[in-house]
Parts: C-alpha cells; sequence; structure tokens
C-alpha cells in the first residue's frame, strides 16, 4: 500500500484517486499519524500531500520526522516538499504572495520522476513558499520561470519533491509522473483491482464479525445495496437486512428493491410496511425541516423494533464512503470517524449499542460502482440517481396525503421512463417530479379543468454542493408534458425549473 500523509491540501483526494488508477491501494492519514501505525501499515511508499500552511507557521502540520529514516521512497507535493526541504537541511522561502495557475515546467534530468515526459511540458502551481537550498543529497531536477526549484531528488533515499500538483489534470503528464514514482522508483506492483478488493474485505468482514449477527439499512440506493450484497458474501443470512417502506417511495420501488434483493441475491431482507404509521404522524405537517425530523424519528423506531425482534445483533453495518472519513479527519488529527447521518441511523449505534462494520469505508463512490459491477449487480441499482431519505415527502409541497402521493408517483414514473428511453439518466446527477401547492385552470376536450401543477426537475452535478439545471431537449421536455397531462389524473399542467444551486437548492424542500 501507499501512504499518504494529508496536509491539508484540497486535492488530496485526487492524490488518492490517481494512486488507485494506477491500481495500487492507498490509505490517507492525517500527519498525527505514529510511527508504529505507519510501521504497522508498513507503506511501499509515502506521499506527502500540498497544504495551506508555511512551514514557518507556528502550528504548521508535521509528521514524525523518523519517517525519512525508514528507508522507504517519499514524494512530497507542494507543502510535502517543503516540508522534506525544511527537515532535511534545506531552506525555504517565505512569501506572502502566492503562484496559482499553469506554469511552464523545464525538465533537467529525465531518467527518474520524469522519465518518458518532454523536456518542457506544464505544470499546475498553487504555492506561497518556494524552496531555494537543496538539502545535502538532493539534486535539482526542474524549474519553471518562478521556481528555479520546481523539482529536486534525492536518488540514492529515492526522497522526490515537486513544487507543483502531479495530481490534477491541469498538469498533463502528472499521472506518468506519479506512475513512474510508484513503479519506478518505489518498485510497486499495481495489484489493487475490484477481485482482490472483495477477496480481501470478505476476509476482513468474516474476521470482525465471527459469528455474530449483523443488521443493515438498505435503502436500495447504491451504497447500502453494494455493502448488502458484499455483506451477503461474506457472511450470508448472519447478515439480516431492514428496508422499510415508509410509504414515501416511488412507483413500485418497494417491490422492485424486494424483488432484486430476495430472489436474484438471496438477502436475508425483511420489508417493513411502515408506510401509515409514517404519514398519520405527517398529517397536515407543512414545515420541511419538521417533516424531515419527523421522518428521521420514525424510521429510527421502526428500525430498533424491527432489529430487536431479529435479537442477538452485535453490529450495524452502513455504506459509509471515502469521501466522508477523510473529511471526518482533518489535517491536524479530528475525529476518526463520522456517522452518516443521511442514513437515517445516525443516532442507532450508540442506543442500541451496536459496533459499525463499514465495508465501503475506503472507496469512492466510482470505485463502489465498479465493486457493484464486479458482485454481479444490474446497472439499474449501480448507476443509480440519489434518492433523498425522507423520498416524496419533500417532494410535496405542502401537507402529504396518500392521494397526492398516488399522483405524484404516477407523475414521477413517466418523467424517468422518458428519461432512460432517451438516454438522459446517467447524465444527469438527479431527474424528479414536484407537486405544487398550486391550482391552476385548464381545458380538457370541452371540460374545464382545475387542477394541480407539476414541476420537472433535472440537473447536472459532480458531488450536489453545486447543480445545474439540464438543458434538455425540447421535445423530450413536450413529450414528458404531454404524457403527464394526458395519463395522470389531477394535472393539468407541467412547467420546468430553471434555477441552478446555488442558490437554488436541488430539491424544493
Ligand atoms: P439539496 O436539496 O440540499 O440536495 O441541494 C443535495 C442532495 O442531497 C439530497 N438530499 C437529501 N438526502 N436526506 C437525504 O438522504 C435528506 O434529508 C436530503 N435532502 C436532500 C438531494 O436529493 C440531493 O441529491
Amino acid at each position: 500500500m501507499i501512504l499518504i500523509i494529508d496536509f491539508g491540501s484540497q486535492y488530496n483526494q485526487l492524490i488518492a484517486r490517481r494512486v488507485r488508477e494506477l491500481n495500487i491501494y492507498c490509505q490517507i492519514e492525517p500527519p498525527t499519524i505514529s510511527l508504529a501505525k505507519i510501521k504497522e501499515l508498513s507503506p511501499e511508499a509515502i506521499i506527502l500531500s500540498g497544504g495551506p500552511a508555511s512551514v514557518y507557521q507556528k502550528n504548521a502540520p508535521r509528521c514524525d520526522e523518523r519517517i525519512f529514516e525508514l528507508g522507504i521512497p517519499i514524494l512530497g507535493i507542494c507543502y510535502g516538499m517543503q516540508f522534506m526541504v525544511h527537515t532535511l537541511g534545506g531552506h525555504v522561502k517565505r512569501s506572502r504572495k502566492r503562484e496559482y495557475g499553469f506554469a511552464n515546467l523545464n525538465i533537467g534530468k529525465r531518467d527518474t520522476l520524469f522519465r518518458g515526459i518532454a523536456k518542457t511540458t506544464s505544470c499546475w502551481m498553487s504555492h506561497g513558499d518556494s524552496c531555494t537550498r537543496l538539502p545535502k543529497g538532493f539534486k535539482k531536477i526542474a524549474r519553471t520561470p518562478n521556481a528555479p526549484i520546481a523539482a529536486l531528488e534525492d536518488a540514492k533515499r529515492s526522497f522526490y519533491g515537486v513544487q507543483f500538483h502531479p495530481e490534477v489534470a491541469h498538469t498533463p503528464c502528472g499521472k506518468d509522473m506519479l506512475r513512474n514514482f510508484l513503479f519506478r522508483i518505489a518498485h510497486t506492483k499495481p495489484r489493487w483491482n475490484m477481485k482482490s478488493f472483495i477477496h480481501e474485505s470478505i476476509r476482513e468482514i468474516r474476521d470482525t464479525v465471527g459469528n455474530g449477527k449483523v443488521v443493515l439499512g438498505l435503502s436500495g440506493g447504491v451504497d447500502s445495496s453494494v455493502a448488502a450484497v458484499l455483506l451477503n458474501r461474506a457472511i450470508g443470512k448472519r447478515l439480516v437486512c431492514i428496508f422499510v417502506d415508509n410509504g414515501l417511495l416511488r412507483k413500485d420501488e418497494a417491490k422492485k428493491v424486494e424483488n432484486l434483493f430476495r430472489k436474484n441475491f438471496k438477502l436475508n431482507l425483511k420489508v417493513i410496511d411502515a408506510a401509515e404509521r409514517f404519514l398519520k404522524k405527517l398529517r397536515n405537517v407543512t414545515d420541511p425541516e419538521k417533516k424531515r425530523k419527523i421522518i428521521g424519528g420514525e424510521f429510527i423506531k421502526v428500525f430498533e423494533k424491527e432489529a430487536k425482534k431479529i435479537g442477538g445483533i452485535k453490529f450495524l453495518a452502513q455504506g459509509t464512503l471515502y469521501p466522508d472519513l477523510i473529511e471526518s479527519k482533518s489535517a491536524f488529527g479530528g475525529p476518526t470517524a463520522v456517522i452518516k447521518t443521511h442514513h437515517n441511523v445516525g443516532g442507532l449505534p450508540k442506543r442500541m449499542k451496536l459496533k459499525l462494520v463499514e465495508p465501503l469505508k475506503h472507496l469512492f463512490k466510482d470505485e463502489v460502482r465498479k465493486l457493484g459491477k464486479e458482485l454481479g449487480m444490474p446497472d439499474e441499482v449501480v448507476w443509480r440517481q440519489p434518492f433523498p431519505g425522507p423520498g416524496l415527502a419533500v417532494r410535496i409541497i405542502g401537507a402529504i396525503t396518500k392521494e397526492r402521493l398516488d399522483i405524484l408517483r404516477e407523475v414521477d414514473a413517466r418523467l424517468i421512463e422518458e428519461i432512460k428511453k432517451a438516454g438522459f439518466y446517467h447524465k444527469l446527477w438527479q431527474s424528479f417530479t414536484v407537486l405544487l401547492p398550486v391550482k391552476s385552470v385548464g381545458i380538457m376536450g370541452d371540460e374545464r379543468t382545475y387542477e394541480n401543477v407539476a414541476a420537472i426537475r433535472a440537473v447536472t452535478s459532480q458531488d450536489a454542493m453545486t447543480a445545474d439545471w439540464a438543458r434538455l431537449p425540447h421535445e423530450l421536455l413536450a413529450k414528458v408534458s404531454n404524457r403527464i397531462i394526458n395519463e395522470v389524473r389531477g394535472v393539468n399542467r407541467v412547467v420546468y425549473d430553471i434555477s441552478s444551486k446555488p442558490p437554488s437548492t436541488i430539491e424544493w424542500e
């Protein structure tokens, strides 16, 4: 494995991505990681990441300096390089001015880190301080107009440093540099792939769980579904999946989940029909946050009751992903794990005294999709668009009734069908419909109608932090609108939401 020490750069997850794309397993750890833990991990190489600090700051992040005595190849990136230079006796010049953007990289030595790369290429800079004197044993191997020492090496000890960021796409040959470091300098082998991951994690799950029973809240979303199938492979029927039908799901959703997971994957699955209970609690509630609280609270109660009925459960499995885990560990050593509250089971482990099992906690989203494919899961699950825990409750503006839920289910099913038919489903982050608390006048045949308005929401996004409304073809929108108005009783007008996030949000509530 490769150890990445996190000095706080916004690009750190990208370093991990690049290393994994080269089929090598890596882990990001805070600088507070102990030397003993590093030895235990036994990395084949260490990458010191970038970060916003200056080595001269009083509270600048530092890792145990004895890593330089372990005989392990080390690559320092940006702050990581400055930390290396400063620690090993070179000089880093303090600067208040930041260099940010593209720079021309002139390579002086092309047989190690820069093997196979053109003499001049471009690189992405984002730094203040820079290296002005090399530590003993080092040579400079590249420069830019603003950074005379843009890259350095101590080939004997296999220590390398780059002032720029090889992990970002703006450094076009960056991946070749990382490849050279990992394969030619550190002599690692590309062993990490989904097959080996499955093999390893099954062993790990069995070690952790022993003869114990595990409970998992299956939502039908990608993460919990993949976690469920993986755990099922590891411990079979000792995994009990609970799917709570809260009555706020899309058309035929509970049935589909049940069919797929019970029949195809032979999961030990309990489907709990709790619709009535949720709808009763939600009667006349219009405030979005109140809706969320009620739904979250009810979910916990239902889940706990069912888990108790099973009895003898020691573990709760969750589909926590790597980005959640990394975000919870700050560069300065924060808490080590966070429980995803939007899986609606945030308070559960403590309440029920359960230990957590999180088999996906070292994977990125696209790796989870690959894992799902490798486990034989259909595209329909692996490429499913996100769906919020509170379900259709936050897509019916105003009070929720069974009738309005049924209308929205029919409306939504038509949108999704047409979006899929037109090949847009995978291109969109989300596409759904919202039922508005507005009635408008229409004409159907010779009759005047006075019915509901439905809004279509379709957005593109990378991570839901920002989103843009999708420029769907007018013909597609026309088709969807026609079908909804002609086929769904209770809706006589369809509008398209053309707001971006920010300042709007993706969901309407
Ligand atoms: P917003 O509306 O905040 O949504 O732009 C961002 C993403 O989060 C989803 N979302 C939720 N997911 N529980 C969830 O599990 C929630 O309460 C919730 N609210 C929003 C939303 O669908 C989008 O993908």
